[in-house]
């Protein structure tokens, strides 16, 4: 019998209050994460059950119980705190999925400063316009990525401490930097946590928009509330669970679901932090006997690719459930799943705004393979009518995905953009900026995204900033960044570019420029395809249209261009 149960009596009568009780909060109480996920596990009898399983490149292996997490972020939120950071200030992880990120995370929330985790092969134009916008004070970080943080400190004036987690000792520290190193730290048993509240700000997660730069997504400590229950009901995590969430924590899954969730229901997690195989992934998952998998359709897709036969030399009997989250999961990676492992991957939709699991296929409840499933009990969803802004009276449109906006972890606004939240609703609806369509049971199907946001492999990336980069290189006079289909990622970056006089297109430039834009935004917004054109579409005033060149890529009908033309 799963957590659940039945999806139609949790639905009937729902209240949050299942799962604030559970996690003993009253109304006007202080909740504050990084206690719920270790203190409180401590305090129910749990100190040395283990939390984290961590395992490193060859091998290399650490392990936490929860006395060792709840001193370890105790430790770490008291450092933090003698460097003079209070309650609000940001502070930003930027690390590789060292145990240092998530006691870290955990240790920033005890004292009631804001985590903003930010993904590790960022480079630093994509790491200035965040710590600029967020305007944080202090980034911890690992020597090898530290690199790129001193390339942009003198615009950063707001950073008052570079924490080098690693610091040897070889080299010595530069301006603004001091070490810091967990296993030489003396423990502390005794931290004042910070009195946060419901509304409380925890972690900013920056996202990427359509139009302008990316933008800080704030949530709050209350957001545990549906956190927790979305991971008892949806991914059905218990107390013996062995659980492992792929998602790296500088993206909301990873935070949301790989160190809030399962720390505060008190399970035991295993992280891997190695690059990718499918040989690599199967040992693991037989090795730590996991038995709750969470990850996502592109590394399902690379799985698949990896044939069946290479399945069949592992024992991957310890899995119960598994489910994924991040992109459209493709009909035949569910059929698949289910003839290799013996079980569906269950479809679980949301974003970083949502801060939860909005939309999902249950266990107990029968799966569609291609379907994201329906909304959790209590979240109210829609499909709207693009033109009337009211839902469609009727199921079998395809419209806007929409939400009443009143669950806990909803995100409260965007960072120093209350305007751009704003834009975010329509008739009192949150929209989501994906089309889908509901069939006559109520299963939501994902069709799209409505704006020119780029899905690759799970991650989003804004046209807007790849152009931007690009703009920053002598030979580039003008561009449109595109999506285009690819069989492992669904999408990558394509770019069009028009080049300066004087230049010439060649594979060399080519190369030189894709490099350009790994290096200073990340690997995922590298374009993996440049063509060099004379002239890009325009509208009259000189907006480049994307549309058609994205339809061209897709082979899909351009449409009537007479409104953008006239833009
Ligand atoms: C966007 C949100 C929070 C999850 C990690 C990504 C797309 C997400 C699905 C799914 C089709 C999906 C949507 C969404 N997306 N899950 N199951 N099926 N598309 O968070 O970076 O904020 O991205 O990812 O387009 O809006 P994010």
């Amino acid at each position: 019998m799963s957590n659940i149960g039945s999806y139609e009596e949790r639905a009937k009568g729902f209240s949050w209050s299942v799962s604030e009780n559970e996690l003993g909060y009253r109304d006007g109480n202080v909740i504050n994460i990084g206690w719920h996920c270790t203190d409180r596990i401590c305090e129910q009898g749990k100190a040395s059950k283990l939390a984290l399983v961590w395992e490193g490149h060859a091998g290399a292996e650490k392990r936490f119980t929860y006395n060792d997490i709840r001193l370890a972020s105790n430790t770490i939120g008291a450092f933090l705190r003698g460097l003079g950071i209070q309650a609000g200030e940001r502070v930003c992880l930027f690390m590789d999925k060292i145990p240092e990120l998530y006691l870290g995370f955990l240790g920033i929330l005890k004292i009631g400063a804001i985590a903003q985790p930010l993904f590790s092969a960022f480079g630093d134009e994509s790491l200035f316009v965040r710590l600029s916008d967020a305007e944080t004070s202090a980034v911890v970080t690992q020597k090898k990525h530290a690199l790129k943080v001193r390339k942009i400190l003198d615009r950063l004036p707001h950073i008052k401490h570079l924490i080098i987690v690693d610091h040897d000792g070889a080299s010595p520290l530069k301006d603004r930097e001091v070490a810091f190193s967990l296993e030489k730290a003396a423990p502390v048993e005794h931290l004042d946590i910070h009195p946060t509240t419901a509304e409380s700000p925890s972690v900013l997660h920056y996202t990427s928009g359509t139009t302008g730069m990316p933008k800080g997504v704030q949530h709050v400590h209350y957001s545990l509330v549906s956190q927790v229950l979305t991971a008892k009901w949806v991914l059905d995590l218990r107390d013996d669970d062995i659980y492992w969430c792929t998602a790296d924590p500088g993206w909301v899954t990873g935070t949301s679901y790989g160190i809030i969730a399962p720390f505060a229901m008190g399970v035991t997690q295993c992280v891997m932090d190695a690059g990718f195989s499918a040989e690599a992934w199967y040992r693991f998952i037989e090795k730590r006997r996991i038995t709750m998998w969470y990850s996502a359709p592109t590394a399902i897709r690379s799985l698949m690719m990896a044939g069946d036969k290479i399945v069949g030399k592992f024992d991957l009997s310890s899995l119960r459930h598994l489910a994924s989250v991040g992109e459209p999961l493709n009909s035949e990676a569910v059929v698949w799943s289910q003839k290799v492992f013996g079980k569906p991957f269950y479809d679980t939709y949301w974003q970083t705004e949502t801060g939860c699991i909005v939309i999902s296929n249950y266990p107990g409840m029968e799966v569609r393979p291609g379907s994201m499933g329906k909304p959790f009990p209590g979240i109210t969803g829609t499909i709207l009518d693009p033109n009337r802004n009211e839902p469609y009276p009727f199921h079998g449109k395809i419209g806007l995905v929409a939400f009443r906006f009143d669950w806990p972890s909803r995100m409260r606004t965007y960072w120093n953009n209350e305007e751009a939240f704003r834009k975010k609703f329509r008739n009192g609806w949150y929209i989501t900026g994906d089309r889908a369509r509901i069939d006559k049971d109520g299963y939501y199907w994902f069709v799209g995204r409505d704006d020119d946001i780029i899905n690759t492999a799970g991650h989003l990336v804004s046209p807007f900033e790849v152009e931007s980069a690009l703009l920053e290189h002598p030979a580039v006079a003008e561009s449109a960044v595109v999506s285009k289909p690819d069989p492992l990622n669904l999408e990558v970056v394509k770019a069009f570019i028009n080049l300066k006089p004087g230049f010439t297109a060649s594979k060399d430039l080519d190369l030189e420029i894709m490099n350009f834009v790994r290096k200073k935004l990340s690997p995922l917004a590298m374009p993996q395809e440049i063509e060099f054109v004379d002239s890009l579409p325009k509208t009259r005033s000189g907006k480049i249209m994307r549309r058609i060149l994205h339809a061209r890529e897709w082979g899909e009908e351009i449409g009537d261009t007479s409104t953008i033309e006239n833009d």
